[in-house]
């Protein structure tokens, strides 16, 4: 089935077949769409904590929540979802906002997770790992911007992360991926755009510091 985008497709196709599934910060609801109409689970709970934007959901999904396969709830976080839930996507927030979820009043690491930062995955890399928790997917992917995505379970811990693979991430240092490496250098053209300013000697050496870090993740020197 095609997808609303390819960042949705990305997330789709990491999201395995469950009895129970949650999209906790849903928006639109098109994963949950996705789920429901390739029969992937038997039943969701969409989740968001804007009723406005819960509404969007509610619209799209209307035929499953008038079946009861559906249950459409205004929360924050994972607050009122069954802890038990099979499969939880929290996509489209930040890391710290996720991090702050699965912690929080109401938070709990999901049995499956698929968690997609929109900055600062280290801290949700690291989170994870404290929690015991099994990271099977940690990748860079693009849709005009990067993005990261982390995929794993609540048990079966994961072996321990280098430095640089909180930095950067497990499986895109491992493989290589295209879009990984095109996002490094995106980010030593930001570091060499600073560079060609003014600025303080302590700042500048800072920066470089940055880009030579990048540099050598381009070129394989750190794992
Ligand atoms: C950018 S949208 C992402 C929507 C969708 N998950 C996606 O990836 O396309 C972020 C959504 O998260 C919701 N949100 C932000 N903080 C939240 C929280 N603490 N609990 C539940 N929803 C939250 C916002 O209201 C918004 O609808």
């Amino acid at each position: 089935m095609p997808t609303r985008s390819a960042r949705i497709g990305v997330l789709c196709s990491l999201l395995s077949p469950v009895k129970t599934f949650a999209d906790v910060g849903c928006d639109h609801g098109y994963c949950t769409e996705y789920m429901l109409q390739n029969g992937l689970c038997e039943r969701a709970t969409v989740t968001d904590i804007s009723a406005d934007c819960l509404a969007k959901a509610r619209a799209l999904l209307q035929k499953y929540i008038a079946r009861g396969v559906c249950m459409p709830l205004c929360t924050d976080g994972l607050r009122g979802v069954d802890p038990e839930t099979d499969l939880v996507l929290i996509a489209g927030m930040g890391g710290m906002e996720i991090a702050h979820i699965l912690t929080g009043e109401g938070g709990f690491v999901p049995k499956k997770f698929v968690l997609q930062p929109m900055r600062d995955a280290p801290a949700l890399r690291q989170l994870l790992l404290s929690y015991g928790a099994r990271i099977e997917r940690d990748f860079t992917f693009r849709d005009g911007k990067f993005y990261d995505v982390i995929a794993g379970s609540r048990t079966g811990g994961t072996p321990p992360y280098s430095e640089a693979e909180l930095v950067f991430g497990r499986e895109n240092l491992r493989k290589r991926g295209e879009d990984f490496l095109s996002f490094l250098r995106a980010e030593i053209k930001k570091k060499e755009a600073l560079l060609s300013r003014p600025l303080q000697e302590r700042v500048r050496a800072g920066i470089e510091a940055e880009k030579r870090y990048l540099e050598e993740a381009l070129s394989g020197e750190i794992d």
